[in-house]
C-alpha cells in the first residue's frame, strides 16, 4: 500500500472529487502539491541550466528587484494552510504574530516565494523566551555545533554574531531578529522542497522540544525521503555548489533527521512597514541544486 500522509486539522475533510478523505496525502499527491507550491520557480529553472540562485543574481542586477516575499499556497491547499487566501500577496509580519498566537506553542510557518526561489518562513516567540531555560512547550531559538556532510566539525551558531560584511561591519542581518526565520526550502538531499507542516505526524505535531532533537514537533519536513529540520537550531554548515564543485560555508536550520547532508541555509531579511523582505547578500548559499 502506498505510503500516507495525514494532514494537519483542516476546513472541509471530504473531498468529493477525489471520493476519500482529502486530509489523508499519498506521495504521489504530495509531490503534486509540494512542486505546485514551487511551479514556476521550478518551471523558470528547467529553461536550461540557469539555477535557482541565477535568478536572484539576475533580479539583483536589475537594481529594481521585488525583495518582498510572497506567500506561495499549494494548489488545492487554499481551504488547508492558513494563508490559503494569500497566495502571491506579500508576508507581513503581522500576520505571522496573529496566526502564532493560535497555536499552541506560538509558532507559526508559511510557504513563499521569494526572488524566483522557494522559501519557507517561521515565527518563533524568541523574544519572549530568549532568557528562560530550554524548556519543552517554551520555543526559542538556540545554537549549537554545525558539521559538514562527512562529520567535521565546521563552526557553532553562535558564530552568526561574528559575521561582517565586506567593508568589515558587523552584518547583523543574520542574527535572529523581529522572531522570524527565513529559510531556502529546496533540501539539501536531493533537492525537494520541504512544506512547513503540511503533514501531521511525530515530526510535525504543535510540541516543541529543546536542543534541535528529532523527537519534537514544528519540523520542517521533506517528504520526498524524510529528511527533518529544527528551525530553532541554528548552526554553521558547509555545503558544494554541485555545478562546479566549489564549496561554501553557511549558517542555516539543523538537520535533525533523514537522509540529506546537512541543513537550510538561512535567507537574511529585513522587515519594512510590516513586509518581509529578503537580502541577497549570500547568493552562494542558494546554489547547491545548481
Ligand atoms: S530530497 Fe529531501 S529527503 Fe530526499
Amino acid at each position: 500500500m502506498a505510503r500516507q500522509f495525514r494532514l494537519r486539522p483542516a476546513p472541509g475533510s471530504h473531498n468529493p472529487e477525489e471520493g476519500k478523505d482529502s486530509s489523508i496525502l499519498d506521495r504521489r499527491r504530495f509531490m503534486k502539491y509540494t512542486f505546485n507550491a514551487a511551479g514556476g520557480a521550478i518551471a523558470m529553472a528547467s529553461l536550461g541550466t540557469v539555477g535557482f540562485a541565477s535568478f536572484l543574481m539576475g533580479q539583483a542586477d536589475t537594481g529594481g528587484e521585488d525583495t518582498g516575499v510572497k506567500y506561495w499556497v499549494p494548489k488545492g491547499q487554499e481551504d488547508v494552510v492558513w494563508y490559503g487566501s494569500m497566495h502571491e500577496q506579500e508576508m507581513q509580519k503581522s500576520h505571522l504574530v496573529a496566526e502564532a498566537a493560535k497555536s499552541n506553542t506560538g509558532m507559526a510557518g508559511a510557504q513563499g516565494v521569494w526572488s524566483g526561489m522557494p522559501v519557507n518562513i517561521v515565527y518563533v516567540p524568541h523574544e519572549e523566551n530568549e532568557s528562560k531555560p530550554p524548556a519543552e512547550g517554551v520555543p526559542r531559538i538556540q545554537y549549537g555545533e554545525g558539521y559538514d556532510a562527512a562529520g567535521t566539525f565546521i563552526g557553532h551558531g553562535r558564530e552568526i554574531f561574528d559575521v561582517t560584511l565586506e567593508d568589515g561591519s558587523p552584518d547583523t542581518s543574520l542574527q535572529p531578529h523581529d522572531n522570524i526565520l527565513l529559510m531556502f526550502s529546496r533540501c539539501p538531499h536531493l533537492c525537494c522542497i520541504p512544506g512547513w507542516q503540511l503533514v501531521a505526524n511525530d515530526f510535525t505535531a504543535d510540541t516543541w522540544l529543546p536542543g534541535g532533537v528529532d523527537a519534537g514537533g514544528n519540523k520542517l519536513f521533506c517528504i520526498c525521503h524524510s529528511s527533518r529540520y529544527d528551525p530553532t537550531m541554528l548552526e554553521k554548515n558547509r555545503n558544494r555548489n554541485r555545478s562546479n564543485g566549489s564549496t561554501f560555508d553557511y549558517f542555516g536550520v539543523r538537520l535533525t533527521g533523514g537522509p540529506a547532508p546537512v541543513g537550510l541555509p538561512l535567507i537574511p531579511f529585513n522587515v519594512e512597514d510590516d513586509v518581509i523582505k529578503g537580502l541577497s547578500t549570500y547568493q552562494e548559499w542558494y546554489t547547491f541544486c545548481d
